[in-house]
């Protein structure tokens, strides 16, 4: 190994997508090593709109390994961080640089430090699987700076270790988890089912919905239906498995009519365990509800669905959108029932705005000016929700993790190894 004296530092800056799940993970079988009681499928979001950023160094100058999220200094002490951490550096090879004058042998790994900087592009309080992306990022990084030779499928059974729907964010498209056999979690791993390119009709549309409460955590919300709801067991073991390999077909074949009743049938089912939950979970809200009803009077008005809805662990309501006809459409009437609390249009639709553009609008007049939709004609109490989004995220199935060459997109200084 380099001597101390020589204070080199190697860098690698990776970008790493969130998802959102179409058949959703809920409840574990082992809560440590994080292996799930069911399946689980995957949409992987646009990176442009919604990732992480990761640098992650290595030098004989680093004391103890540091982490920092969005500039500010965290705790690495946690388990989590701490498996993947083991699980990485058991898998580093040796690496060499001469023109640096750097040398590592395999060995050295578990003797050096390292320091972890990450940046969310999106808001990390606002409920987005910030965690999925965070972990997958921080696997993928770690494992190309420590020249790991893993696909990513099995860097994919590591970024599991930190949080289970991390190991969906390893890839882009349309993504299975598999929850496995054994005991010790190595047959639990996601694969691609379908890549960006194989359905690119589709338009997502995420309601960034206002709340006050403090939602239970995933972790722990689902181990309290592990432990109490029976839904859940039956779910896992008579519902899921079908629902996967009718979810597989949907996405090989592009059937939207299938993908969109399979989505909405396994996000309320989710939801419904939760409640089956004792004492009940409630994760959506008024404004959720609200949401599902005008995309089911919607569905129903049209000769085929036009709108697929899912929600996660709390209120925001991910729309996926046929094409980017329908899109415009969802667009208008999302605006139409919940017009911003401000004249601000262009913070209020972010990512894509090219969506709202082609849906004829570009300012807060033809927001106003938004006839109600032919669905509700005849209700005069066309009652509309001002405020209660607090802003949309229009995006689309994004691809998987990338490495940064450019260092000007790194977050550490590659002379010091602090952050930038
Ligand atoms: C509702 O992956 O956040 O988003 O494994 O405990 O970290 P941990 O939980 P997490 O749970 C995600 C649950 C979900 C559904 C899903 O993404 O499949």
């Amino acid at each position: 190994m380099a001597s101390e004296s020589q204070n080199w530092v190697l860098m690698v800056t990776a970008q790493t997508p969130t998802n959102i799940a179409v058949i959703k993970y809920w409840g574990k079988r082992d809560e440590t090593l994080i292996l799930p009681v069911n399946d689980s499928i995957s949409v992987t979001l646009d990176p442009a709109h919604l990732c992480t950023t990761t640098t992650v160094a290595v030098s004989p100058a680093f004391q103890q390994d540091r982490m920092w999220l969005n500039g500010k200094e965290i705790s690495l002490s946690g388990g989590r961080f701490q498996n993947c951490l083991r699980e990485i550096r058991t898998r580093a090879c040796a690496v060499e640089d001469k023109k640096k004058g750097i040398k590592i042998t395999r060995e050295n790994w578990s003797k050096l430090h390292v320091h972890i900087a990450s940046y969310n592009n999106f808001p990390t309080a606002a409920g987005l699987a910030s965690s999925a992306a965070g972990f997958a990022c921080l696997a993928y990084s770690l494992g190309k700076l420590m020249n790991v030779k893993e696909d990513e499928s099995q860097l994919s059974a590591i970024a599991r270790q930190g949080s289970g729907s991390a190991c969906r964010s390893l890839f882009g498209g349309f993504v299975k988890w598999i929850m496995g056999k054994e005991d010790n979690g190595s047959d639990s791993l996601a694969v691609q089912l379908a890549d960006e390119k194989h359905w690119d009709d589709l338009v997502i549309v995420i309601a960034v919905v206002s709340s006050r409460q403090k939602e239970t955590s995933s972790t722990s919300g689902m181990r309290e239906s592990v432990e109490t709801s029976l839904l859940l067991k039956h779910r896992a073991k008579e519902i899921v498995p079908k629902r996967i390999l009718q979810m597989e077909e949907a996405i090989k074949n592009r059937d939207f009519a299938s993908f969109s009743q399979l989505t909405c049938a396994d996000s309320n089912q989710f939801h419904a365990v939760c409640l089956d939950t004792s004492p009940p979970i409630f994760y959506m809200n008024d404004t959720s509800h609200r949401i599902i009803s005008i995309a089911e009077k919607w569905n129903r008005s049209e000769e085929a669905p036009q709108v697929a809805y899912t929600f996660d662990a709390g209120p925001n309501a991910v729309l996926i959108a046929r094409d980017r006809k329908a899109a415009t459409l969802l667009v208008q009437r999302l605006l139409y029932y919940f017009p911003p609390n401000s004249d601000d249009l262009d913070s209020y639709i972010i990512g894509d705005k090219s969506i709202a553009k082609d849906a004829g609008i570009n300012g807060i007049r033809d927001v106003e000016a938004l006839p109600p939709p032919p669905e509700i004609k005849d209700n005069i109490l066309s009652q509309k929700y001002k405020g209660e989004v607090s802003y949309f995220i229009c995006t689309r199935p994004g691809r998987g993790p990338v490495l940064l060459s450019d260092n000007s997109q790194a977050l550490l200084n590659d002379e010091t190894g602090l952050p930038k």
